[in-house]
């Protein structure tokens, strides 16, 4: 108790002390540099004292009364084995003080936790232990893979940063010393990664083993963070499985198992930012997104002879028979009205013929809308004003329909058309297609945990194919009997042939989209720095550029292959041939058979 007044009083006489601005040296220059990194965000500072006399020491009373955060004292304790419980959530500040560097070197291994930073005091530091100090500097970042160690100085009011890249020990001037050594690799070999993804693509010899280059926006990526951080980059080797994951043994492979690992600095290779069940991985700031699609082989063509039957829409087939009908029946109506009324016919020989048999009649005005619907000139006008008018109003409403029809028609001979395909989830489901896919991850993330019934049926025929030589959408593309899984941006790159071909179809309504990331090994130095150039480069909207450049070149490119050409038919004339016209011809014989058929019926009978 008696020791917390003390401090209070201390603390308060430091305070009148600067208040008044007498500078007598005191810890503040020095100290107060650590005021703006300890209130940064919600953390608990450790003070790790040997004794209680340590209290007395002007740093730590500056550190004791930092109000922005929790601190914890543990005197003359032995602290908990380290890794014990790595809990990375929770940012944790530690503060030894030491005599001289050898007692600080016995507790190596204590430095371990990379979610905090650690503050080192020493009490005294001649200058012979100078060299010591950078030899221990060097071990831990060797050892350990950090640096975020401040070592204050307390006699010579000074705290020292070790910059690894450049291999000395730099003054710490103020609160972003730290960030300004990874602002600046100095040519640093980081250990990056990198393979043939959606964005990205490595050259590499075979021979010797050697990623060469990498290209694709990933690449282009990783290049000018390289250029702003001053760093190398060493492109490791690819494992054959790219992407990774967890194993059901609790190994992890490919890129994921490398981050996990800690074998690799960072993957500039696009990861969709999910649980890949491993906290020894983080994701970088989110670059781009993407969905994950699903693509069934396209519907077949419509063969050309029965192309005009499907130039329009089956319903606007239906509507132009109804209005047939139905005018029939509003003409036949007005007739009825017209003779009813007993109006005055508008020609005296209609009147004959008009008092004849109703049925007559009615088959006569039948085939007169009829005549008029289809666009042939009405032999005989109605003998009533009325019915006249309503005459017209269906000569416009056919010349309306008929040019629908004809330019539907037009449009069908010169684009193909193809039948059906599904549209959405549901039709897909319809369809009963199993689903195929190639990484198990795909399996409890596409459709799982939906509450929809569509997303549950289809979750359910998913099947895992094993990963063959033969690529998904080729397989898809040749045997129509099952769907695939792809990524949405894959479509419009690297397999943009077969959409353009007409050999897939990507069913609009994508299942899953993902924010895409880089992925570093937790905890990373490196994260921040990379952030911040990422974030720049986002920012000035150049991914995105880079990205629809690949895109338009993606698309250009189908011009080197004189095979795809030939089937988009590009640079060619439509040229109408008999075979255009066939079904017309078709229709002419099936009427010619017919009225054959009637007119020997009739010779027979009569
Ligand atoms: C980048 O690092 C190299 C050392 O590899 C160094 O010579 C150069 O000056 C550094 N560039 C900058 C801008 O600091
Ligand atoms: C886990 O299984 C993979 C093959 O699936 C194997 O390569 C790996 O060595 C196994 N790991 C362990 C720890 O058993």
């Amino acid at each position: 108790m008696s020791l917390n007044v003390q401090l209070i009083m201390l603390s308060l006489l430091t305070v009148t002390k600067l208040t008044i601005g007498q500078d007598d040296g005191s810890v503040d220059s020095y100290a107060k540099m650590f005021e703006p990194m300890l209130s940064q965000q919600e953390s608990t500072l450790e003070l790790h004292l040997r004794s209680m006399r340590d209290a007395d020491n002007r740093f730590v009373q500056f550190l004791l009364r930092q109000q922005s955060n929790a601190v914890k004292v543990h005197v003359a304790q032995e602290t908990p084995e380290p890794g014990a419980a790595l809990v990375y959530d929770a940012v944790v500040h530690h503060f030894y003080i030491y005599e001289h560097v050898q007692q600080m070197q016995q507790h190596l291994k204590q430095f371990t936790s990379q979610v905090g930073f650690y503050l080192l005091a020493l009490e005294r530091l001649p200058a012979d232990e100078q060299q010591l100090l950078q030899q221990f500097m060097e071990t831990i970042w060797r050892v350990l893979g950090h640096n975020r160690i401040y070592y204050v100085q307390l006699a010579a009011k000074q705290v020292l940063l070790y910059n690894p890249f450049l291999q000395c020990v730099v003054l710490a001037e103020d609160e972003h010393s730290y960030e300004r050594i990874y602002s600046n690799l100095h040519g640093y070999p980081l250990r990056a990664y990198i393979f043939d993804s959606v964005y990205s693509a490595l050259y590499e010899d075979d021979s010797t083993e050697r990623p060469l280059r990498a290209t694709g926006p990933d690449a282009t990526v990783a290049e000018t963070v390289a250029k702003h951080l001053n760093f190398t980059l060493n492109y490791v080797w690819p494992d054959d499985e790219f992407f990774g994951g967890r194993q059901p043994n609790g190994s992890y492979t490919g890129g994921v198992g490398r981050a996990h690992r800690h074998e690799l600095d960072v993957i500039f290779a696009g990861f969709f930012i999910k649980d890949y069940l491993t906290s020894r991985i983080q994701f970088s700031a989110a670059v781009y997104m993407d969905d994950l699609c699903l693509i069934v082989q396209k519907a077949q063509r419509i063969p050309q002879s029965i192309v005009p039957l499907f130039a329009v829409r089956v319903d606007v087939w239906l509507c132009f028979l109804l209005v047939g009908f139905a005018c029939a029946f509003v003409w036949l109506c007005l007739r009825g009205l017209n003779l009813g009324l007993r109006i005055e016919c508008l020609t005296d020989q209609n009147r004959k013929i008009d008092d004849g048999r109703f049925f007559v009649i009615a088959w006569r005005i039948f085939i007169d809308t009829w005549v008029v619907w289809v666009r042939v000139n009405v032999g005989k006008f109605p003998p009533y004003n009325s019915e006249r008018i309503f005459l017209a109003s269906l000569c416009l409403v056919s010349v309306i329909f008929g040019a629908l029809l004809e330019s539907s028609l037009a449009t069908a001979y010169i684009r193909p058309l193809y039948y059906r395909d599904p549209k959405t989830l549901a039709e897909l489901d319809d369809s009963q297609m199993p689903i195929y896919i190639k990484h198990p991850a795909f399996k409890d993330d596409l459709f799982y945990g939906h509450d929809s019934a569509v997303y549950r049926r289809l979750n359910a025929k998913m099947v895992l194919v094993g990963e063959g030589k033969d690529r998904l959408i080729s397989m898809v593309a040749r045997n129509g009997r099952f769907a695939g899984v792809t990524r949405s941006a894959s479509l419009e790159l690297r397999d943009r042939r077969y959409i353009m071909t007409h050999k897939v179809h990507k069913i609009p309504e994508c299942p899953k989209t993902y924010h895409i990331g880089y992925v570093l090994p937790r905890p990373s130095p490196y994260m921040d720095a990379i952030n911040t150039v990422l974030l720049h480069i986002l920012a000035g909207g150049l991914l995105d550029h880079w990205i629809s450049e690949m895109k338009e070149r993606a698309k250009l490119n189908i011009h080197h292959y004189p095979d795809y050409l030939a089937v988009l038919g590009v640079g060619q004339w439509k040229v109408l041939t008999l075979t255009d016209i066939q079904l017309a011809f078709y229709a002419l014989a099936i009427g010619c058979v017919l009225a054959a058929l009637v007119c020997l019926l009739e010779f027979l009978i009569k």
